[in-house]
């Protein structure tokens, strides 16, 4: 993910806003170095397709945000319009999907297209058929996936690879309210095979800025260094070794600037630790 910034734009929540204010917002980002949008083909809290429609309202008032920008996109949640929620990472439905994204964002090329969620049932060669077709012609840049264990990934990754395609990312949740992929040891798998991951909902949705006992270390370490709590959080997730790119949710551009600052703090051991017990409430032995 040569030239993606480590910090995104995420709009899962951006239902709120006006194409004039997400317009507002690209210029704001642009301006402090920000260039990944993360969205999915099923964001909006009325209509599929719409958070990226509104993205595609904004990049077509100006040409030259809509080259600096890099989209993110994902496929394969069917949740609506259907008996029972499940998961489609069939030849016909992915690239179904990339075009109908694709043409909702206003775009010839999609970035990063991603598999939203490990599907059961997958037949790992029409995903290579799907991914091929939309290479070869120039509809998809890359290609990852999301909420894979280190198994899933890398079986899938093999079978591509085989291939000649690359998954460049796993964008998997990481917060202080989510300490699965440690546990799984995701996190060891991704260094290994120097996977940059993508960490979604980094805030906890904003679950981060409550008062509780979770948040306490957090706001321990920030008070004793003058900094914001996100800005802490940012430098948390980014002292690990795993060189993630993170996705903001945020729609206040702030919020960016404090994590970009957290980009530049590195956390000592002890910090990361303290804040890894509260996460997890293990002590290590
Ligand atoms: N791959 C997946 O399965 C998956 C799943 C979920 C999400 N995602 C991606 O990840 C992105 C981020 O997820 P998220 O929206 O949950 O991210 P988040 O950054 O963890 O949470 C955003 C929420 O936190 C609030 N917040 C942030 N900083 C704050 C502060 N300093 N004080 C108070 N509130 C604060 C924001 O409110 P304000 O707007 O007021 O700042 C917003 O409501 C999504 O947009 C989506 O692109 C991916």
């Amino acid at each position: 993910m040569e030239n993606f910034s480590k910090i995104a734009y995420g709009i899962w929540r951006i239902h709120e806003l006006t194409v004039d204010k997400v317009y507002e917002n690209l210029i704001e980002l642009k301006k402090i170095g920000i260039n990944v949008i993360d969205t999915a083909d099923i964001y909006h809290i009325n209509n599929y397709g719409d958070s990226e429609k509104l993205i595609g309202q904004a990049l077509e008032k100006d040409n030259g945000l809509k080259k600096y920008f890099k989209v993110v996109t994902k496929c394969g949640i069917v949740a609506r319009d259907t008996k029972v929620k499940h998961y489609n990472n069939s030849q016909e439905y992915i690239i179904n999907s990339a075009n109908i994204s694709r043409e909702n964002l206003r775009i010839d090329t999609i970035e990063l297209f991603l598999l939203h969620r490990p599907d059961y049932f997958m037949d790992f060669e029409e995903i290579y058929q799907a991914f091929k077709y939309l290479k070869d012609n120039n509809i998809v840049k890359q290609f990852g996936v999301s909420n894979y264990n280190s198994i899933q990934f890398e079986s899938l990754r093999y079978y591509l690879d085989q291939r000649r395609i690359d998954l460049v990312t796993n964008q998997i949740e990481i917060n202080a309210y989510t300490s699965e992929h440690y546990m799984n040891d995701n996190v060891f798998y991704l260094k290994s095979r120097s996977i940059q991951p993508m960490i979604w909902s980094p805030m906890a949705g904003g679950k981060l800025f409550e008062d509780n006992e979770t948040n306490k270390v957090i706001k321990e370490v920030a008070k004793k260094m003058n900094l914001d709590i996100d800005t802490i959080m940012i430098s948390f997730l980014n002292s690990q070794g795993l060189n993630p790119i993170i996705i903001l949710g945020s729609h206040n551009i702030t919020r960016y600037r404090n994590a970009l600052k957290g980009l530049k703090i590195k956390l000592t051991a002890e910090q990361n630790y303290q804040i890894f017990k509260s996460l997890t409430q293990i002590d290590v032995k």
